[in-house]
């Protein structure tokens, strides 16, 4: 299958999305946060996945490098993470070059919802220190991140496939995204690295 890219920005529901996609398609996951997560902890940087972003930007692509190199071996897998983040130095690549020179992806699935739902899943979601972003805000998020994949995919060739994550439709989420996937037996225990 080559390597999948599945991004969106936070609160979109990406994670959901590919927590079911596991478990009902049996593809391989990885979530690039929590591989940063562990080498910035290890290092003392950091105390909660959403400080990484606050890091300075020279750092948080130190970081992102590690995690790169790491998930690099692991080989064909799908890859949770962002094509861009955003920091209060402005939008940083989740995937410039260096990162998709390891990551070699053959396709990317871009995971949209409406803004007005990504705002109520973010103040809904008790566990996470989310950004205080507006409707504007959260639109403008998604359009960067459309034009940083297609950034990406003109430098790879790769492919990009955008489905929506509509409230309470996870399920309808997962079939938009079966095209980018070859079929495979579902998998009663999915390999999902990283989870949360
Ligand atoms: P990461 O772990 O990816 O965090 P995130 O983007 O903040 O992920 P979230 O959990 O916030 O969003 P999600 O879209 O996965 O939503 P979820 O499924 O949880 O990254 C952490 C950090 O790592 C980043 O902030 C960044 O600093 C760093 N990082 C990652 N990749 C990087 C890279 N390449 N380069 C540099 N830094 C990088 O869902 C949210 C809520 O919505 C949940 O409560 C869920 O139940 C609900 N929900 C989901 N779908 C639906 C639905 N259809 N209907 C109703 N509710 C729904």
């Amino acid at each position: 299958m080559g390597a999948v890219i599945v991004t969106g920005i936070p609160g979109v529901g990406k994670t959901t999305v590919m927590d079911a996609a596991a478990k009902s398609m049996g593809v391989p996951v990885v979530v690039f946060g929590s591989i940063m997560f562990e080498a910035a902890s290890a290092a003392g940087l950091v105390k909660s996945r959403d400080d990484m972003r606050k890091l300075p930007p020279e750092r948080q692509k130190e970081i992102q490098r590690v995690a790169a190199t790491r998930i690099a071996v692991l080989g064909d897998v799908v890859v949770d993470t962002h094509c861009s983040i955003k920091t209060p130095a402005g939008y940083l690549p989740g995937l410039p070059a260096w990162v998709l020179e390891e990551l070699q992806p053959t396709a990317i699935v871009l995971v949209e919802a409406d803004a007005a739902d990504i705002l109520h899943r973010r103040q809904a979601d008790a566990t996470r220190k989310r950004d205080e972003d507006t409707l504007a805000a959260i639109v403008e998020h998604q359009e960067y991140n459309r034009r940083f994949a297609a950034a990406c995919a003109t430098l790879t060739g790769a492919t990009v496939h955008t489905i929506q994550n509509r409230e309470g439709a996870v399920e309808d989420a997962v079939r938009q995204m079966a095209p980018v996937f070859p079929r495979r037996p579902a998998s009663p225990t999915p390999g999902i690295k990283g989870a949360r």
